[in-house]
């Protein structure tokens, strides 16, 4: 399995709008305030997902946001999210990636994959370090942040924080036996 992130742009393929369209009440806030996407509503919202990643238009708090569609093969699998820096507020919630995985896929361990190419990403963009933060009960997210080196700072209340180096050289079998 090796998970591929498409930027999004201003067109869309069926399958973004079905996946847009389905993202359930609880995982809302991936749509930033556009409650129900539909074939009218997509067009704004592209364009503001567009906008975002150029750092233009920004609304109040808001900091520039690259957002992929991740494929495996042909299949969407779900969303990436990389912030491209931190505000106050997103030090204390929210952090620099976000990801979400359709319903139907997960458990395959998509979301790991998701946060190793969001880290390529940022390493590409010459980030040192990222922010991730999941509220206290997501264990899923939890794990993902674990596995992918996430180093546990103070907590925000009942948010998790977690920083991962990424300048860190990746531990090979050999480190495992010292
Ligand atoms: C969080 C989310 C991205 C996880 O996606 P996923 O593809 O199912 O995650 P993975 O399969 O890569 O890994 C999940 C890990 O968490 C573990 N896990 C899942 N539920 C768990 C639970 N209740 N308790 C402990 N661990 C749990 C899994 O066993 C797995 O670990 P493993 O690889 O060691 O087996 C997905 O549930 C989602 O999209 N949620 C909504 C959006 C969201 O919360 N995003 C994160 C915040 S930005």
């Amino acid at each position: 399995m090796t998970v591929r992130l498409v930027q999004a742009g201003l067109r869309y393929k069926p399958e973004v709008l079905e996946m847009l369209s389905q993202i359930p009440k609880e995982d809302s806030a991936f749509l930033r305030g556009y409650g129900r996407i539909s074939k009218v509503t997509i067009v704004g919202f592209l364009q503001r997902l567009y906008n975002s990643a150029l750092g233009l238009y920004l609304e109040e708090g808001m900091v520039p946001t690259t957002t992929y569609w991740v494929y495996d093969g042909t299949k969407l699998i779900g969303i990436g999210r990389l912030r491209h820096k931190l505000n106050e507020a997103l030090e204390k919630k929210g952090g620099n990636c976000g990801y979400y995985v359709r319903p139907e896929y997960r458990g395959k361990g998509y979301a790991s994959e998701i946060l190793e190419a969001l880290k390529e990403e940022a390493k590409r963009r010459g980030m040192k370090k990222i922010l991730l933060t999941a509220k206290y009960d997501n264990f899923a997210s939890i794990e993902v942040i674990m596995k992918n080196g996430g180093v546990e700072d103070e907590p925000n209340g009942d948010i998790l924080r977690f920083w991962i180096d990424l300048n860190e050289t990746e531990k090979g079998p050999k480190d495992d036996l010292d």
